[in-house]
């Protein structure tokens, strides 16, 4: 199975393709995580790419291009992938053509999480994660302050740091100029493009993709 999660910051990929990825036994392939990564390990790449993360602008094409054809090859004779974050420019879609194209991939099915601009602030400066479990969590979920509802660990929920108001913004912006155009490039390309209700509770939007998934 081979899946693409679309969508704009805070519509709920990262959370879905968690829940689908395990559901599924799929690899759960996130730039913004492997990125993320990259900056924690403080490596040459991570250290380029804090200072892009930080203001919510995106990271260059060849450098998530190179990310991403890696690990599908790496992945190619595993049960499937979904893929969070990706592709967000016109030339990452073209690219994803090509090496799909190139290396007889699979065309993975496109789920298209759609959302309102404000539920998305809302969500991003309510979200936090766990550094233990890493499930993600809106704040008005918990129980009791600190405590993650998911493992139960005190003091270990973390917000990103792209999720200051400002740099929401900035992220919402690029996400309207850059990556909205393309999903009719997408389409444009023969992939199959599925629209499913963002605001919708997370199980229901889990519903609605395994039944388009299921299809
Ligand atoms: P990335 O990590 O991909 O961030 P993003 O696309 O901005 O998306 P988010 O992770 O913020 O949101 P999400 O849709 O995953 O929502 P979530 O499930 O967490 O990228 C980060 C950065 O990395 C980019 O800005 C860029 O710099 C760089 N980058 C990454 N990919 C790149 C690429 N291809 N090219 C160049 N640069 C790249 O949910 C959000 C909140 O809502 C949570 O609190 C959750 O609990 C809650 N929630 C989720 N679903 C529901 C629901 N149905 N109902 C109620 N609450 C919900």
């Amino acid at each position: 199975m081979q899946l693409v999660i679309f969508g704009a910051p805070g519509a709920g990929k990262g959370t879905q393709s968690k829940i689908i990825s395990k559901k599924f036994n799929l690899l759960h392939l996130s730039t913004g995580d492997l990125l993320r990564a990259e900056v924690k390990a403080n490596t040459e790449l991570g250290k380029r790419a804090k200072v892009l993360l930080d203001q919510g602008k995106l990271v260059p094409d060849d450098i998530v291009g190179g990310m991403v054809e890696k690990a599908l090859l790496e992945n190619k004779d595993t049960n499937g992938y979904i893929l969070d974050g990706y592709p967000r420019t016109l030339v990452q879609a073209d690219f994803l053509n090509k090496i799909i194209k190139k290396d007889n991939l699979p065309k993975p099915k496109i789920l298209y999480l759609t959302v309102d601009d404000k539920v998305i602030v809302d969500r991003l400066a309510n979200r936090r994660q766990c550094s233990n479990c890493k499930s993600i969590v809106n704040l008005s979920e918990l129980k009791q302050e600190n405590v993650c509802p998911k493992c139960q660990s005190k003091n270990t929920l973390i917000r990103r740091d792209d999720d200051k108001e400002e740099v929401i913004l900035n992220r919402m912006k690029i996400y309207r100029e850059n990556t909205f155009p393309v999903l009719e490039a997408l389409k444009k390309m023969n992939f199959e493009v599925n629209h499913v209700l963002g605001t919708n509770p997370i199980d229901t939007v889990t519903q609605n993709i395994v039944d388009i998934i299921k299809d």
